[in-house]
C-alpha cells in the first residue's frame, strides 16, 4: 500500500550518488559484489542511450528507490529483442514491502505506454523471489528459464 510523504520523481545527472546509494543497500543481500561506482551508474542508467525513464521514490524526502526503463537496440548486454522495454526495480531494505515498487511501477507503466512499447522485459536470478513475487503481482508472466535466471514478461494494454 502506498503512504502520504512518497514522491515520484524523474531522475537526473545530479542523481548519480542516490541512486548508487540506493542500489548498493537493495543488492547487498543478493548481491554483495555488484559495482555501485558513481561510474557504473552513469553507464548503467544516466548516459545508457537506451535508457527511456528512470524514476526515483522519496519517502519523507529520503531517497527510497529507482526504477529504470530502457528501450532494447541490438545488441544489449539482456538479449531481450529489440524494442522491448528492459525493466530494473531497487527499494532500499528499511522501505521494503511498503508499496513503493508499486507506486514506481504507476510511473513506468505509464511512461511505457506513453513511448508505445508493447512489452517489458524483466530478468532476475530465480533464486530472487522477492522480485519474481513483486513483477507477477504487477502483472508480469514468467516466460524463459537461462541457466540461474528466470525472465518475465510484462504485454502493455
Ligand atoms: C523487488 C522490490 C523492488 C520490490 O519492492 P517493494 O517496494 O518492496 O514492493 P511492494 O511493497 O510494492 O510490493 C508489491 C507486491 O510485490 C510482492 N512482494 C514484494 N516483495 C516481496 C517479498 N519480499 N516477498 C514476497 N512478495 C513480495 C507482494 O505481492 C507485494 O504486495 P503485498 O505487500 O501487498 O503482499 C524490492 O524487494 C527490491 O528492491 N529487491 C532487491 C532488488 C531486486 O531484486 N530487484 C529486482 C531485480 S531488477
Amino acid at each position: 500500500m502506498t503512504q502520504d510523504g512518497l514522491k515520484m520523481r524523474a531522475a537526473g545527472d545530479r542523481d548519480v550518488g542516490v541512486i548508487s546509494k540506493i542500489l548498493e543497500a537493495a543488492t547487498r543481500a543478493i548481491d554483495p559484489q555488484r559495482d555501485v561506482s558513481s561510474s557504473e551508474v552513469i553507464k548503467l542508467y544516466l548516459s545508457h542511450p537506451d535508457q527511456i525513464a528512470l524514476f526515483i521514490a522519496e519517502l519523507d524526502g529520503d531517497a527510497v528507490g529507482f526504477q529504470s526503463l530502457k528501450r532494447a537496440s541490438v545488441p544489449n548486454m539482456y538479449d531481450v529483442p529489440k524494442h522491448w522495454g528492459v525493466i530494473g526495480s531497487y527499494v532500499v531494505p528499511k522501505a521494503m514491502r511498503k508499496g513503493i515498487g508499486s507506486a514506481l511501477w504507476t510511473e513506468t507503466k505509464c511512461e511505457a505506454i506513453h513511448r508505445g512499447l508493447t512489452t517489458i522485459d524483466a530478468t532476475t536470478l530465480k533464486t530472487n523471489h522477492a522480485a519474481i513475487t513483486y513483477y507477477t503481482a504487477l502483472g508480469f508472466v514468467p516466460c524463459a528459464t537461462e541457466m540461474s535466471r528466470i525472465r518475465l514478461r510484462y504485454d502493455c494494454p
